[in-house]
């Protein structure tokens, strides 16, 4: 017998001494350290290990009393003349399993209008273009290399609401990576009225496709143009403090 059998020999018997039939069992381990914490994990915590530091024995102490729930926590927008404006961002704290809810449910709180469409697009430049390229066709310097990047403006992408995109903006979605931590809820909706621009389904005024004629008729007759009612001109949606504590 050489050297080369005694060594598969040793490895087999190891090797099955490691397998049992208890799924709890973890079998032999290499190094165990390096899988059982000895310093207290706040997420993780065995159950015949309780902390002997806090009261309750758990390793993850409870918030502190008045602590606000973050997802009640209500995001209002000030602007320069004190107006408030309830934006309800909060409850754009979706999960990353989401999406069809998100599809469904979320509607963008902006008004398509020239102004917002053109912040969008600056913002799909920054954040987007890369991959997408200007067009939305995803043929953007790093989409070439990338690969598999989706066209904006074609097929079942090109017919995908804001609620749909908002949640691939955030969670990202297959090889696109989530941009939540980098692009705030608010900005997100911009970029999602600049990819309608992209798909298709609007122009950079915010006149729906097919929609012109219904528009001007409504000119004609004189009726308010509802997107007035939410946020006045030369507003700037961007409101840091307002936006920062919600990076979902
Ligand atoms: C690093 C490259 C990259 C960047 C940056 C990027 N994307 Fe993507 N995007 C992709 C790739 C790749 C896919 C295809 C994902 C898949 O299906 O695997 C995709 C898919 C999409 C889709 C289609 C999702 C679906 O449901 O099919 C949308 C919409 C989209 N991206 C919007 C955006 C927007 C808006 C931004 C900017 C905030 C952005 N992407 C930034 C690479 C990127």
């Amino acid at each position: 017998m050489n050297y080369k059998h005694i060594t598969w020999i040793v490895l087999l018997t190891v090797g099955l001494a490691s397998c049992g039939q208890d799924p709890n069992d973890t079998g032999v381990e290499y190094a165990p350290n390096m899988y059982h914490s000895i310093p207290y994990e706040p997420l993780s915590q065995k159950a015949d290990n309780p902390n002997k530091i806090n009261d309750n024995g758990l390793n993850m102490r409870k918030p502190v009393k008045g602590t606000i729930a973050r997802r009640n926590y209500k995001t209002t927008y000030v602007d320069n003349e004190g107006k408030e404006y309830d934006l309800g961002l909060m409850i754009y704290n979706t999960h990353r399993d989401s999406i069809e809810w998100a599809q469904k449910n979320l509607k963008n709180p902006l008004p398509a209008n020239e102004e917002i469409i053109a912040e969008g697009k600056v913002l799909y430049e920054r954040y987007c273009q890369a991959c997408h390229g200007a067009k939305g066709d995803g043929n953007g310097k790093v989409g070439i290399k990338y690969t598999g990047v989706a066209n904006l403006a074609a097929g079942q992408v090109a017919k995908y609401n804001g609620g749909h995109i908002f949640h691939v903006i955030t969670h990202g979605k297959g090889r696109m990576w989530p941009h939540a931590s980098q692009v705030s809820p608010v900005d997100r909706w911009k970029i999602v009225e600049y990819v309608h621009v992209l798909q298709g389904q609007q122009d950079e005024s915010g006149v729906k496709a097919g929609e012109e004629a219904e528009k001007e008729e409504e000119a004609e007759v004189g009726e308010p143009d509802e997107q007035n009612l939410t946020i006045p001109e030369g507003v700037d949606m961007v409101n840091p403090d307002s936006t920062e504590t919600m990076m979902n």
